[in-house]
């Protein structure tokens, strides 16, 4: 299975490809270095007979129509119904009514009419409605909200992913939906990268493991009676090929060799697909120069060849408009390339016409129309649609108390102490007393959404406290956690007290962002604004203990930051269950430990601005390496870090 050098260069175009990309060199792709995955769900001649009886029926009209995935905000059910649309989504700003804080009942009504215009007359298969539900179902307010997945890879807790993927069906089947587009399986490896959080590690064996763990969770295990039965939902490994790899860059292009393709980028959806994944969605990224949406060779050799996948293949949200030669409103080269359905949010209309007039002049042929056809609704058929009756008259629909229920939001709070990685810890300050005075400070230190980043609520994540009926802040779990102790919290956003305290938490951090909004051209933090710094240096120089609580989706340079503090922690973004920070931070009113520190590292930490050497990534030796974390046994000693470029990366060049 070893790649030859051969293999690693840019080969001769295919020709197929080399009409679409005139004039470019398409990375050449050996198919037969790939592995022959085994698919886990066996061949299932009475499905497949149904499927030859539901295409024999269908019209152009009708198949191009379940190609085609149209945005909650633009369409109604009556298009869905007039267009014989396969599914609709919901992306990150969209909900009922356009109300971000619309009630869980308002999605499910919605659901429940937009099944209702497809099905009866010649309707073929329900609708499917996908949403991104990444860290729980986290458009719904009031859902349980989890860690980002970077925070997951430090768990390193595989039972607890699987755990979180069955919580998140469950609540998702609560308002009605049908698909997760989830798990993001990226194998990041360069943290300027916005997307990063959404990551669970650079480590492709780490994000093989989780991928399946997650998988399991959101559709249950194949070849059970609980494989998407009513409590479970489709997943979807994402983004198809290579998006972990781009150096940095959202959307950008990933120049790995093949093996490194192979072996870091795939690993998640090998576990993905072992998992049964139904859905793959394919990456606004490009592999060395050439857009995934146009890449034949990785999504029909390698995915639908090699990898055994006959589930059907997403776009993402106007992915194909990217390729050469088209836009959001006609692309046949991404059906042509192996794309089952595109994510035409807006422009679903005049693509479903254009599509159609693909198909009729054969630039787009039948047989490809079919097997994409086939694909959507084979995934339908085994997601049991057939068999269902409208959204909330399924089993959990409409139990509203389900979504963020006791029990989901104790998991979610149990995955927020097992992500917390210790980094340093002067003279053991922690764990500290519950009978302290305690400051709590820093702008994380009361902001769900700073504690939530991105894909919380809205796209972007900026909803303020309110919009979390059940949330906890981590000021609040502090607060909560000393004043039954009979010690005393107090909230000063800048710092100041009126009465001496015997520790600070300094809880600080990233804002919020979602994907490109969040690439950032050096891993310094907040380098234009250091006044958490100066929050840290000030209390530092009045004597008083400092705890630094570091909120963030990925891993920064922080050297500064790390001197001014005794004890400092990367909380990652851990989701509205902040009373998870607590848990770990301090002892038992009787002194006892609850909860040591158990998360590690799920991505090197950088000793400069510059990414550090990961694989693939040249560049220099991590400060602390993946797999990294303190706990309360460990001398928490760290010698003084230079704090100037100059002298951080003079640093460097000794290693
Ligand atoms: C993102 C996907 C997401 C989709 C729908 C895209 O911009 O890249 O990860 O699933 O939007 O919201
Ligand atoms: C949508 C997201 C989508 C993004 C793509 C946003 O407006 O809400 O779901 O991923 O656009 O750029």
């Amino acid at each position: 299975m070893a790649l030859g050098s051969s293999c690693l260069g840019i080969g001769p175009a295919q020709a197929g490809d080399a009409r679409k990309y005139p004039g470019k060199a398409v990375p050449r792709v050996h198919p037969q270095d790939w592995p022959r995955l085994q698919p886990p769900l066996p061949a299932d001649p009475d499905l497949e007979r149904r499927l030859d009886v539901l295409l024999a029926h269908m019209t152009p009209e009708q198949k191009v129509g379940q190609l085609i995935q149209a945005d909650i905000g633009s369409v109604t059910p009556a298009d869905v119904r007039q267009l014989g649309l396969g599914s609709v989504l919901n992306g990150g700003n969209s909900s009922p009514r356009d109300d971000k804080l619309a009630a869980p009942g308002e999605w499910l009504a919605l659901a429940d009419r937009f099944y209702a215009a497809s099905v009866g007359g010649d309707a073929v298969l329900p609708v499917l409605w996908g949403t991104d539900a990444v860290h729980g179902h986290n458009n719904i307010p009031g859902a349980t909200i989890f860690p980002h997945n970077i925070g997951l890879g430090a768990t390193r807790d595989p039972e607890l992913i699987r755990r979180i993927g069955e919580i998140t069906a469950l609540e998702v089947r609560v308002t009605g939906l049908d698909w997760a587009f989830s798990p993001t399986v990226a194998v990041a490896r360069d943290a300027r990268w916005g997307r990063t959080y959404e990551s669970y590690s650079e480590n492709p064996a780490l994000v093989r493991e989780y991928a399946a763990a997650m998988v399991t969770g959101l559709q249950g295990m194949p070849g059970t009676q609980q494989f998407l039965d009513a409590a479970h939902v489709l997943a979807t490994p994402k983004h198809f090929l290579g998006d972990g790899g781009t150096r940095g860059k959202d959307q950008g292009d990933n120049r790995s060799t093949e093996t490194a393709l192979r072996d870091l980028d795939a690993a998640g959806y090998i576990g993905a697909l072992g998992a049964g994944a139904q859905t793959v969605m394919a990456s606004y990224s490009s592999w060395r120069g050439v857009k995934m949406h146009g890449n034949r060779a990785l999504l029909t050799d390698v995915l639908k060849g090699r990898f055994g996948f006959d589930g059907l293949v997403i776009g993402d949200w106007n992915g194909h408009a990217q390729l050469p030669g088209c836009t959001a409103v006609s692309c046949a080269a991404a059906v042509n390339a192996g794309l089952d359905m595109l994510m035409a949010p807006d422009d679903w209309r005049e693509l479903h016409a254009n599509t159609l007039a693909q198909v009729r002049s054969g630039a787009i042929p039948m047989s490809r129309l079919d097997d994409a056809v086939r694909r959507v609704l084979r995934v339908k058929l085994r997601a049991g649609l057939d068999r269902e009756v409208r959204p909330s008259s399924r089993p959990f629909a409409g139990q509203f108390e389900l979504l963020g229920a006791p029990a989901h939001r104790a998991v979610a709070r149990q995955a927020v102490r097992e992500s917390l990685v210790l980094l340093k810890n002067r003279a053991h300050l922690l764990p500290l007393s519950p009978h302290s005075r305690v400051l709590v400070t820093g702008d994380g230190a009361d902001s769900i959404a700073k504690q939530s980043g991105g894909w919380t609520i809205n796209w972007q994540g900026t909803e303020p406290n309110q919009a979390f009926p059940h949330a906890e802040t981590i000021y609040a779990g502090i607060a909560r956690c000393v004043t039954a102790a009979h010690g005393a919290a107090e909230l000063s956003a800048n710092g100041e007290f009126h009465t001496r305290p015997d520790v600070a938490i300094v809880v600080f951090g990233e804002n919020p962002y979602a994907e490109y909004e969040g690439d950032v051209p050096t891993l310094e933090y907040s380098p234009a604004d250091k006044r958490d710094l100066a929050l840290l240096r000030r209390l530092h120089s009045l004597d008083v203990p400092v705890v630094a609580v570091f909120l963030s989706g990925r891993p920064l340079w922080v050297n500064a930051e790390l001197n001014a503090a005794d004890s400092f922690v990367a909380a990652w973004l851990p989701g509205p269950e902040g009373g998870g920070i607590a848990d770990v931070l301090f002892r038992a009113p009787n002194g006892t430990v609850p909860y040591d520190f158990r998360g590690k590292l799920p991505m090197s930490w950088p000793r400069s601005p510059k990414p550090p050497a990961v694989d693939d990534v040249a560049g220099e030796q991590p400060l602390f390496p993946f797999g990294y974390g303190l706990t309360y046994a460990d001398d928490g000693y760290l010698a003084t870090l230079p704090e100037t470029l100059a002298r951080a990366s003079a640093r460097l060049t000794r290693h």
